[in-house]
């Protein structure tokens, strides 16, 4: 049997909680003592605190004051609950900026920001490191021990750039230890293009808005510095909570589609992965906002390889989506459930309690301005709670996955700055999503992978829009090939190297030709609204966007183009290579080729479906994924459409866990959810 894999061995049970801001109520204990009975109420067990109460915590520089945290957190653990301690770096008080001018952040045009908002600091500023190292041993001197605290949330929502003259400097640092020599960086960014030759590191500056823009390796580099520097920032904040508690369990709360950093570089220096959700439900495909949920959860559980923590959620609606739609009843309950279906070991959400003022006073809360137990979102949330404590033994399971999907940050940027294809928007994340999504529609669980990630225990993987490969994942990819694998590739695979240089030779790059048997010889662009096709064993399929040009070199044929002057070229390709194959797939397509191809590329793998799902998948808006500890299988079974789904058949006897009884099918309510177990 596989070891469950929990946050913490003390306490074996999903978390249920979230962000709770007690300072802004700290002259009005009662609602205090409310909240402790409240959280008993709601089924609640965690609270997340600190993140942003530095001023309350430190009101005048090295004075700190803790008496309030420590009473919470008291309060907390004597109610039967555990604490996720923050540290504060996200908001600064008024003092620190006043006295150092240089932790605010100067923005892309340059200008440096008075003290505001949140979210704007300088990564680079010694000062700020300085000052957030001491408050964070304040804080891990009192707390880093405390058996309230099961996990150490750092910083909020990392993100941003600095354009101050420190991460200029920072900057030159680092692209310095990268090439060595400017020559070498020359050579990296084909600077002779309109004469960019750098003579010296000290001639660089970030890209900007007066500022060098059009080297392609120089904006990469940027967007892989200001990874680096904010990993390196978290890193500074890590490293006074390890030093009094090395076993301290370390995370930050990652965001949806979050553009600006490489997830992937925070793995090592998180113990847990955390994200904030907050999808657009019920915005006009309910489908596409689920599933596009469901690849984050995915992301976030394989980044650590085990159960991550839904750190934010909303009971109701947030407060900054352009129309702030509240969640139909019990679509609070399936999305929740959805976050566990795939891994998450928690339910969490922002906020307990509504602040009175400020931008976020109308963001959903369990508790409401109005202050009772007597709301819809109170019991909805109470009822999440409940099942929680049913299902408390698939707490720390895993979920096993057979197929990958590489998601990769770099080649994302890469390929945005391309000038060329679609010029606007390449729709990457949109085609990483395609391919997900006919994996969760057929019950098929996926893992998110970055290109250069160890491929071997997949049986199937999926490479969207590859546009940048360096020579690791060339090798990475030939290597898993041989050795049995299946890869299926899209348009514009291996066109760039890591420095975003065109290979030469014929795309894709080097050694991938022969893994796929084709050569890609031209690309051509479609405008909106106009479409081309593909014809495979008499059928006939709608092209969008994006086609080329490729020679089968030893691949067969399995799809051509039927209009234009490409009629008859191979469109899709499949390659025998060593002991696996290669599937090249040179268009954009819009589902139903993927439903011809894919599906039978699943049956002839096997893979394994959670239940029965067909060609063509469940229906709209179903759902179905597990978790195992390796004895029992878990199955959730989500509905996230407004119809009735009447017995959807399980493919085998389950034990209802919500209802009892056991049963080989499945009726779901509208927004209806079931769980199942059986042994394995
Ligand atoms: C983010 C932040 C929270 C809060 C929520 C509101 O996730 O981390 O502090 O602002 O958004 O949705
Ligand atoms: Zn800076």
């Amino acid at each position: 049997m596989k070891k469950k894999s929990y946050l913490n061995d003390d306490f074996k049970k999903f978390y249920h909680g979230g962000d709770y801001n007690p300072e802004q109520w700290i002259d009005t204990k009662e609602i205090w003592d409310e909240d402790m009975r409240l959280m008993k109420l709601a089924h609640c067990n965690e609270i997340t605190v600190g993140m942003f109460s530095w001023a309350a915590l430190e009101p005048r520089e090295g004075e700190y004051d803790f008496a309030y945290l420590d009473e919470i957190v008291e309060r907390t653990y004597s109610n039967g609950g555990r604490v996720i301690m923050c540290t504060p770096s996200g908001a600064r008080p008024h003092w620190l900026a006043d006295k150092y001018p240089e932790v605010l952040r100067v923005d892309v045009e340059g200008r440096r920001q008075h003290f505001s908002a949140r979210h704007n600091h300088c990564f680079t500023s010694p000062a700020y490191r300085e000052k957030v190292r001491l408050i964070n041993t304040e804080l891990a001197k009192r707390y880093a021990h405390h058996p309230a605290v099961v996990g150490w949330h750092i910083s909020n929502e990392y993100g941003g750039e600095c354009y101050c003259p420190l991460c200029q400097q920072a900057f030159r640092e680092f692209l310095k230890n990268k090439y060595g020599t400017i020559e070498n960086l020359n050579k990296a960014y084909w600077a002779a293009f309109w004469s960019h030759t750098y003579d010296s590191f000290d001639q660089i500056e970030a890209p900007a808005v007066l500022t060098e823009r059009s080297v392609h390796g120089l904006n990469i580099d940027w967007f892989r510095f200001t990874t680096a520097q904010t990993v390196d920032f978290m890193k500074c904040e890590v490293a006074p909570i390890k030093e009094v508690n090395p076993d301290a369990k370390i995370t930050t709360n990652m965001m949806f589609e979050h553009y600006g950093y490489d997830y992937y570089k925070f793995r090592d220096v998180i113990d847990f992965a955390s994200w904030d959700s907050y999808p657009l439900w019920h915005s006009g495909n309910q489908e596409l906002t689920a599933s596009s949920t469901a690849f984050w959860h995915d992301f976030y559980r394989t980044l650590k390889g085990k159960p991550f923590l839904l750190m934010e959620s909303t009971p109701s609606l947030v407060n900054w989506h352009e129309y702030n739609k509240l969640k139909r009843p019990g679509l609070d309950n399936l999305a929740s459930i959805q976050a566990v279906a795939h891994g998450s070991d928690s339910v969490q959400y922002f906020q307990w309690r509504k602040s009175r003022g400020s931008t976020e006073k109308f963001h959903g809360a369990v508790v409401d301005h109005e202050g009772s137990e007597n709301t819809r979102v109170f019991r909805s949330v109470a009822k999440t709670g409940e099942i929680l404590e049913k299902i408390e033994e698939i707490a720390g399971t895993g979920v096993e996955a057979q197929v990958a999907i590489i998601y990769d940050w770099e080649n994302m940027w890469a390929l945005d700055d391309s000038q060329g294809f679609a010029a606007k928007n390449k729709k990457y994340y949109e085609t990483c999503y395609s391919y997900h999504r006919f994996f969760w529609k057929r019950a098929i669980n996926c893992d998110i992978v970055d290109r250069n990630a160890d491929l071997s225990k997949y049986k199937l993987v999926i490479a969207p829009m590859l546009y940048m490969v360096d020579e690791r994942t060339q090798g990475s990819f030939e290597s898993y090939v041989k050795g049995g694998g299946t890869l299926y590739a899209t348009y514009a695979l291996g066109m760039v190297n890591e420095t975003d240089l065109c290979y030469l030779g014929g795309f894709p790059a080097g050694k991938l030709k022969e893994v796929f048997g084709i050569w890609n010889e031209e690309i051509d662009t479609l405008y909106p609204g106009q479409t081309g096709e593909v014809t495979m064993d008499g059928q006939k399929f709608e092209v969008r966007d994006y086609s080329e040009i490729i020679h089968a070199r030893g691949a067969k044929v399995l799809a051509t183009y039927s209009k234009e002057f490409y009629a008859g070229e191979p469109a899709a390709t499949v390659n025998e290579y060593g002991k696996g194959k290669a599937y090249y797939q040179a268009f954009r397509d819009c589902d139903d080729f993927k439903s011809a191809v894919l599906d039978s590329i699943a049956n002839e793998l096997k893979l394994v479906r959670n239940l029965p799902s067909g060609k063509d998948g469940l229906p709209f808006a179903v759902s179905a994924h597990t978790r195992t500890d390796g004895e029992n299988l878990y199955l959730f079974v989500e509905n996230y459409s407004e119809e009735k789904i009447e017995n959807l058949d399980l493919g085998d006897e389950y034990e209802d866990m919500l209802n009892g009884g056991f049963s080989k099918s499945v009726t779901l309510a509208p927004y209806g959810l079931a769980i199942f177990r059986r042994k394995i």
